[in-house]
């Protein structure tokens, strides 16, 4: 093994390309294997135009082998992206390797990331092989993914927890194959930052081919500290970051990107690396994963939570009145953040309108534009103050539900203290109107059963959960709502100043997902409904 350090010398833009990192998101392949994170195609398709913008590298859109659904949007995602490599994750098998190749046939620069697990417990339990039949998949697969591109990339699934030995001699034979990005996954989130320099610098120090290749950190946030550690990887010569939106992923998260990117910006003096983000897309990307995927930023998350920007205590107001760089170490613009400000009143015109969803990000296809427009004069004819937060919630609410097969159409409600309340909906199932009545244990719980009338499933609620977008009892209730069935678990958001109706479209979004799941549908196909 040799002791080659890697050594890229030239210059972009007055910036050495050797301290480059690459920015690799998973938001749409580990993000979504979140329980309840599942994203419909057309959702995929919103996140990952906005990665491709906000100048990610690589786009790693999903893991083709694992259904149909999965494999469509891999091919959807490759066709749309204009800049970024798309990637594509599949295990050390031929069939796995194969659906990955032709999922990524229209990407400009696709990617195929294969992986087999490495530690003993792993191999041990999970694989049931021994090391050396571990290392010839290595092989195998590496070899096999090199015939549908040039751009490969191995990880050693559960890298942290593998012995040091068997680590570089899988690491040299993926090289040898042809890989030309090693990932070296905290699959478990168990690993330390210092122990994380040594690992990445051991693996520099000891394989040889190490200096032909770029170095990968991919860290979950079990115990806290994926940035952490996925920094000190980079201290350490790692050259690429994996990362998601919101630190959205298994259990506890991956490295969330914006932390990642901002830690970077704001601490070049000690981390002297840059990336080819652009930071000011960030607070977009983390409300658009946000609705998508119904999972709440929490208030005080770094970046991009709500109050990471909010100054309340008197001692810090007045301090930022007298010059902000005394609390503020990054400023909200830098990530995109803009006043919250009033928008306008039910006389404000189409154009104002779109100048404002333009302001907010959103570009929207003409008749999803006019549709916005109806509702954002309904919406203003009731409510006396609109601001920016309702126009995200109403647009993100439109593009959530558009091509939804099952739709809300009418809802009443009988509540207050008499009982038993009662719901009367009518829903559209493709195309066709029905209409049920049904009680329950106050009003929510008589809608859900009415809707359950008009399409029966076994879907379970797992959660229940209502905010309001602003202030003031005007305000817009934003609800969230989960349901597990089929082993998966699936999420539906809605917004509407009657916390009701955003309770029923709330509930319906949730069951369209997991009916799409469940037949493997493309979505906005649906079902039988029952007479
Ligand atoms: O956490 C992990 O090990 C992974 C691999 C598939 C890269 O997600
Ligand atoms: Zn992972």
């Amino acid at each position: 093994m040799g002791h080659k350090k890697s050594e890229i010398k030239s210059v972009s833009g007055g910036k050495n390309e050797a301290d480059r990192i690459i920015i690799f998101d998973t938001t749409l392949r580990d993000g979504e294997q979140s329980p309840g994170a599942s994203m419909s195609l057309e959702e995929k398709l919103q996140v990952a135009e906005i990665l491709d913008k906000m100048g990610v590298d690589v786009i790693e859109a999903g893991f083709p082998i694992a259904s149909p659904g999965d494999f469509e949007s891999v091919r959807q995602v490759a066709k749309i992206v204009k800049s970024a490599s798309v990637c594509g994750l599949s295990r050390a098998a031929v069939k796995d390797i194969d659906r990955a190749g032709q999922a990524l046939r229209d990407a400009v620069n696709p990617r195929i990331h294969t992986f087999i697990s490495t530690s003993p417990v792993h191999m041990k339990y999970k694989l049931q092989m021994h090391a050396d039949e571990v290392l010839e998949a290595v092989t195998d697969s590496v070899t096999h993914a090199r015939k549908y591109t040039d751009n490969v990339e191995w990880s050693a699934e559960d890298a942290t927890r593998t012995e040091h030995d068997f680590l570089c001699r899988c690491v040299e034979a993926a090289i040898r194959a042809g890989a030309g990005t090693i990932n070296i996954p905290d699959t478990v989130g168990y690993t330390v930052p210092e122990e994380m320099y040594a690992l990445i610098d051991m693996l520099r120090e000891r394989v040889s081919g190490a200096e032909k290749i770029v170095f990968s950190t991919h860290c979950h946030n079990d115990l806290g500290m994926a940035v952490a550690n996925s920094l000190a990887g980079v201290r350490a010569g790692a050259r690429q970051v994996e990362c998601t939106i919101n630190g959205l992923g298994e259990r506890a998260g991956n490295a969330a990107l914006e932390e990642v990117v901002m830690a970077i910006n704001t601490r070049n003096d000690v981390l002297p690396y840059w990336s080819n983000i652009d930071p000011t897309f960030i607070t977009r990307a983390s409300r658009l994963v946000s609705a998508v995927t119904a999972f709440p930023v929490q208030p005080n998350k770094a970046i991009v939570g709500r109050n990471a920007f909010a100054h309340e205590s008197g001692i810090h107001q007045d301090g930022m009145l007298k010059n902000t760089q005394t609390y503020e170490i990054m400023t909200p613009e830098s990530v995109g953040l803009k006043e919250s400000s009033l928008v306008m009143g039910k006389h404000s015109g189409r154009h104002a309108f779109r100048e404002k969803l333009k302001d907010l990000g959103y570009e929207l296809a003409e008749d999803d534009f006019q549709d916005a427009f109806r509702r954002f004069k309904d919406l203003a004819d009731h409510k006396k103050h609109v601001y920016d937060e309702d126009i995200e919630a109403l647009v993100d609410d439109q593009v959530a539900t558009a091509r939804e097969a099952i739709k809300v159409v009418a809802l009443t409600v009988i509540a207050g203290t008499g009982g038993p309340q009662k719901a009367t909906i009518t829903l559209d199932v493709e195309g066709h109107h029905e209409t049920r009545e049904a009680t329950g244990e106050g009003p929510v719980d008589s809608i859900f059963n009415a809707i359950r009338e008009v399409v029966p499933h076994n879907g379970r609620l797992a959660l229940y959960e209502v905010s309001a977008v602003t202030a003031g009892t005007d305000a817009q209730a934003e609800v969230m709502v989960r349901l597990a069935g089929d082993g998966r678990t699936v999420t539906g958001r809605s917004a509407d100043q009657d916390t009701m109706v955003a309770s029923a479209r709330a509930y319906v979004s949730a069951l369209n997902k997991l009916i799409t799941a469940r037949d493997n549908r493309p979505s906005g196909q649906v079902i039988r409904v029952v007479e």
